[in-house]
């Protein structure tokens, strides 16, 4: 199936979708008000996804007043937000996630949604981690969208045959996948070459490497000694030599880019968070049967997670309506089904079933569960689920740094990671 035509039969799938979301009635015209929700959903696959949204809005009586910044990974949106802020003059939502969702109620800035959560009852339909991260002193004050999982391998399902090779479950089983693929003419690795995807990646190397505890003490305590340590040692010469399969024309590239040559064969492997999904369903192409999908090498026992949410912001009293059906749209059980079917995530409601949702989606429900009873559901450190930004900002340099680099040595940026854990702010520790 051609581009074009899979964009046509998503957009057909959306109108289907929509239907069956549209409520019998529509409220009436005084509640009627504008949203207007700044986001960074900007990818073909991403605006279907936002388009479920609008649509549920729009079916309510409101008006959608799109502030999209189109930035992946969204640190270009944080800094457009916070001017808006500053000069008084916020939007109805913001797409913010993670522990920046403290860091904005701590402001006051933020409007809570406690009465139509507790009218909802979302702490009985949400996992605890998820409620836990959506709440300010035991309030809500965000509302979840999705659970995405980070340590994913993709595998375009044709190269891999090509190369007679198999899905590989460790690193050596990777690299020797990535030989033969190469050895079939083919790219062995699709890389996305922004900050944000440098230190994506190198956590799922970090998690495969030197396993979970190894994680949790240098990347989520920034723990001197584990920043210093062999694991991380190997952890960087594991990642060095993951680019030595990469085209070497990755610079900057951005994850819609590094997702189009897995799709189209041109490349064999990428590792990618769920995202990526919206842009394989655009290139028409199935997860789970074009494209496999298997947890980064040696991280099958863990899942390390993103969670996007929204956050509302103090508005005038005549917005305050529409902002509620915002908070209460976002976690319809149908809106969930429909946003998620199109981003690539798993709905962040346990009650929705996922019968419509392809294997890749079964499996990463299956394995959030799994990690959340053996602890090993870890937060992110690339999409700010463990950290403030500005805390982590010093080690994604290094991290960058080293990738670009190639003189650089794993001894030099071990030395210069330890520095940079330094840095933070006391009041981070
Ligand atoms: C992540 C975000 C995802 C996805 C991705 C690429 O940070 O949580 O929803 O959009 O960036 O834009």
């Amino acid at each position: 199936m051609s581009a074009m035509t899979a964009m046509g039969a998503l957009a057909v799938r959306s109108v289907l979708l929509l239907a069956a979301l549209l409520p019998p009635v529509l409220p009436s015209a005084a509640r009627a008000g504008e949203v207007e929700v700044l986001h960074f959903w900007a990818s073909g696959g991403e605006a279907q996804a936002v388009a479920q949204l609008k649509a549920t809005l729009r079916a309510n009586g409101h008006t959608w007043k799109d502030f999209a910044i189109a930035d992946g990974g969204g640190g270009l949106a944080v800094v457009m937000l916070d001017s808006r802020v500053r000069s008084g003059n916020p939007p109805t939502a913001a797409q913010i996630k993670g522990v920046a969702i403290q860091e904005w109620a701590r402001t006051g800035k933020l409007s809570g949604i406690e009465d139509v959560a507790s009218a909802e009852r979302w702490n009985a339909v949400l996992p605890r981690l998820v409620s836990d991260t959506m709440k300010y002193r035991g309030h809500y004050v965000a509302a979840p969208l999705n659970v995405h999982r980070v340590n994913w391998l993709w595998i375009n399902a044709a190269v891999l045959r090509k190369a007679g090779a198999k899905v590989p479950a460790t690193w050596d089983e990777f690299f020797a996948a990535a030989e033969a693929i190469r050895r079939a003419g083919i790219t062995p690795v699709a890389y996305g070459g922004q900050s944000w995807l440098d230190m994506g990646t190198f956590e799922s190397v970090a998690i495969g490497v030197g396993g979970v505890d190894f994680y949790k003490k240098a990347f989520l305590e920034l723990d001197r000694a584990a920043l210093g340590s062999p694991a991380m040692e190997k952890t960087l010469q594991t990642y060095r030599r993951l680019k030595s399969y990469t085209d070497q024309r990755n610079m900057g590239r951005d994850w819609v880019a590094a997702t189009a040559m897995l799709n189209r064969g041109a490349a064999g492997m990428l590792i990618m968070g769920d995202w990526a999904k919206a842009e394989m369903l655009a290139a028409g192409k199935r997860p789970g049967t074009d494209i496999l999908c298997t947890p980064t090498p040696g991280s099958r026992e863990v899942f390390s997670f993103d969670i996007d949410s929204i956050v509302l912001f103090d508005v005038a009293a005549d917005k305050k309506a529409a902002q509620r059906d915002l908070a209460r749209a976002v976690m319809g059980r149908d809106f969930q089904q429909a946003f998620n079917l199109a981003k690539g995530s798993i709905p962040a409601r346990l009650d929705v079933p996922l019968d419509r949702f392809d294997a890749c989606a079964r499996r990463a429900r299956q394995d959030f569960q799994h990690s959340a009873r053996r602890g090993t559901l870890l937060p992110s450190v690339a999409h700010g689920m463990a950290h403030p930004a500005h805390t982590v900002a010093p080690l994604w340099d290094v991290v960058q740094q080293f990738w670009n680099q190639d003189r650089m040595t794993p001894r030099e940026a071990m030395a210069r990671l330890v520095a940079a854990a330094g840095q933070k702010p006391a009041a981070a520790r």
